[in-house]
């Protein structure tokens, strides 16, 4: 069996971060959310994988590489323009062929093993299996109607959702699926829907199969998806990984530091990770916080955050917290500022005073 992991895309909701960056590459616990993907698909047995990738093709190419960091074989199939989910895997059908396909969404994290899932499917070889999972906001997704334990409808973001019953990003199709795709025509949002094409198997009569989540897993779609993962990720970790310096902390645990990284008089609450060549002095940090390379803290107070590489934080007066900082942001108290604040912000930056 072979995987197709979409990770074309924009990234809207996630701008200004996506301005420069894929968003599949956003780290969760300083590692790309593409990553878990396919960890999790090569930990399925599965080595044929093709990515499909957009405007961030370059990026995408040089985190994964030839795939072999996964023990996979990546080939990289470009899609014009992101149109849809079922015109991802239009665009893909010569690398699939005419063999059974899982296709994962290049942003969602998931704690299942994929391995349970592709055995099912080989055993008992429906035209399509989908993964579901409960969801409080179920206008958000795909969602299907069940009438006990059988799919009659699937609708993609419907406004008066007929259950709560959300399509996780993980689905596994024969080659049915293809001929679906021919007939669909672009959604109200003007993408070529998978769901829609899922609906045409049911209405032919295919053979469908479903199965429900068992751990977690999230769409890192919006902000606070995000940091939701970084917490569901951090909470797994147990044990401490110090590799840098740690002078006159108090630390409680787990918590990983990188090579090159001084901890000086902080208080760290784990769990966090921080990564490589980081100074961090005078501060408090933690719970839930994933610091990347090369970020500067004195002075000040963070938890429940995200910082990508190079950030700097001085003096803060008040805790920073729930933020997803991009590189090189810098923050600093400056007692000159006599009550005002000066800011130099990116397009669609979001800033909570
Ligand atoms: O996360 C689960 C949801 O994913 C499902 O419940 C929905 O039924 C499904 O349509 C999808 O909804 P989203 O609106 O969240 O999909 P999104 O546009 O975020 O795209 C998912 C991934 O696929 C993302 O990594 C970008 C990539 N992509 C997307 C499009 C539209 C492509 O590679 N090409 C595309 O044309």
């Amino acid at each position: 069996m072979k995987a197709l992991v979409l990770s074309g895309g924009r990234g809207t909701r996630l701008r200004p971060i996506t301005h420069t960056s894929a968003k599949q590459l956003i780290p969760i616990a300083n590692k790309p959310i593409l990553w878990y993907g396919l960890e999790a698909i090569a930990q399925a047995g599965i080595r044929d994988v093709g990515i499909i990738v957009g405007d961030t093709a370059a990026d995408i190419r040089a985190s994964v590489g030839d795939g072999s960091r996964f023990g996979i074989r990546a080939t990289y199939i470009p899609q014009d323009a992101p149109l849809g989910l079922a015109h991802a895997v239009w665009t893909a059908r010569e690398f699939l062929g005419r063999e059974p396909f899982l296709m994962f969404l290049g942003d969602n994290l998931i704690k299942d093993s994929l391995k349970s899932l592709v055995d099912r499917f080989s055993r008992e070889k429906p035209n399509a299996l989908l993964l579901l999972a409960p969801v409080p906001n179920p206008s958000a997704f795909g969602v299907v109607e069940l009438s006990g334990e059988r799919i009659v409808r699937l609708i993609e973001k419907p406004a008066d959702p007929p259950s709560n019953l959300a399509l996780v990003g993980v689905y596994l199709f024969d080659s049915s699926i293809f001929d679906a795709i021919t007939r669909l025509k672009p959604s109200g949002r003007g993408e070529l829907e998978i769901t829609e094409a899922i609906q045409l198997l049911l209405d032919d009569g295919k053979k469908m199969a479903h199965q429900k989540i068992e751990r977690w897993w999230k769409d890192t779609g919006k902000k606070e998806d995000l940091l939701e993962a970084n917490r569901f990720v951090l909470k797994e970790m147990e044990d401490d990984n110090i590799q840098g310096e740690v002078e006159q902390c108090e630390i409680r645990g787990p918590l990983a530091v990188g090579k090159g990284t001084r901890l000086i008089r902080c208080r760290i609450t784990g769990p966090c990770v921080i990564g490589e060549h980081c100074v961090l002095e005078d501060s408090t940090i933690g719970p839930f916080t994933s610091i990347s390379s090369n970020v500067r803290i004195v002075r000040s107070e963070i938890n429940h955050s995200i910082l990508l590489e190079d950030v700097r934080l001085t003096n803060l007066p008040r805790p920073l917290a729930d933020s997803l900082l991009g590189r090189g942001v810098q923050i600093t108290r400056d007692n000159s500022c006599e009550g005002s604040l000066r800011i130099m912000v990116g397009d669609q930056g979001e800033i909570q005073l």
